[in-house]
């Protein structure tokens, strides 16, 4: 398969759009590391990812704990090298720009940029050393386009583009292609816990496909992005939103 040899570390991936992400990228081939802090759901996931027969490891990590998680990940890269990295993690705090907490907005802007800037600058050596690397980072169709009430959110999904193109800028030339992918509307626990139905419609009817998507399908992509199929595709800003935002 495509991705055997190689090793991804994704954040996040209890459930949502990380965890298929987990299982689209195993089921190439590749190896696993998870970080994830919900101590449960990355029990569950590994135990499910196992019993499919493939390779992972799980860390429980709040990774907004940014020394924690230097920490977690340089003990890993002493005996693993990690190759794929997707940027996956992530949380909202709702507000428009007059109202929000400035807590809240740091909170945003640490799991979203601070983050991936984090993982990008400990993992990109090995993967410029040996010649190939993909880093793949979720944005979201908000951080094209705004979005009422989430200027935090908005604002580091826009961010997290801007650090997509510049590091693809720095490693192209090393081997190493760095993509964002800008996720619409997605069927996740999240979104099916806190999204109200009324906004949901209201992307619903802005979305020329007319529904929302599965995390499946988004996870196909990042599959995609990080297998040698793509390789020639660096700092793109891929919607997969079923035409929301165009
Ligand atoms: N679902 C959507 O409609 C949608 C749309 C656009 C972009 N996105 C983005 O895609 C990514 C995944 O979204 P999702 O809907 O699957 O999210 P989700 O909330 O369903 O899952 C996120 C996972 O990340 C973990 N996580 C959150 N904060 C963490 C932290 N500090 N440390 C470690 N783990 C942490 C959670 O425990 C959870 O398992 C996010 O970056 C999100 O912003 C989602």
């Amino acid at each position: 398969m495509f991705l055997d040899g190689h090793i991804a570390l994704i954040t996040g991936a209890g459930q949502g759009i990380g965890k298929a992400c987990a299982f689209a990228i195993a089921s190439k081939g590749a190896d696993l590391i998870v970080l994830e802090k919900n101590a449960e759901a990355l029990g569950e996931v590994t135990r499910e990812l196992k019993q499919s027969g493939y390779g992972v490891t799980g860390h429980v990590v709040d990774l907004t704990n940014i020394e924690e998680l230097r920490e977690i990940v340089g003990a890993i890269q002493k005996v693993r090298m990690i190759d794929i990295l997707v940027n996956n993690a992530g949380f909202d705090r709702p507000g428009t720009s007059d109202k929000i907490d400035k807590k809240d907005f740091d909170e945003v802007i640490t799991i979203h940029v601070t983050v991936p800037l984090t993982l990008i600058q400990m993992l990109l050596p090995d993967m410029r050393r040996t010649g190939w690397g993909r880093i793949i980072n979720l944005s979201s169709v908000y951080g094209a386009i705004g979005g009422k009430g989430e200027v935090a959110y908005s604002t580091a999904k826009a961010g997290i583009i801007g650090l997509t193109k510049s590091v693809a800028r720095e490693c192209g030339k090393d081997g190493v292609t760095v993509n964002a992918v800008l996720p619409g509307l997605i069927r996740t626990p999240t979104i099916e816990a806190f999204m109200a139905e009324k906004y949901k419609r209201e992307i619903i009817a802005d979305t020329p496909l007319g529904r929302m998507a599965e995390p499946e399908e988004v996870a196909r992509v990042i599959a995609f992005l990080a297998s040698d199929d793509a390789s020639f595709i660096t700092g793109a800003a891929l919607p997969v939103s079923g035409g929301w935002g165009i």
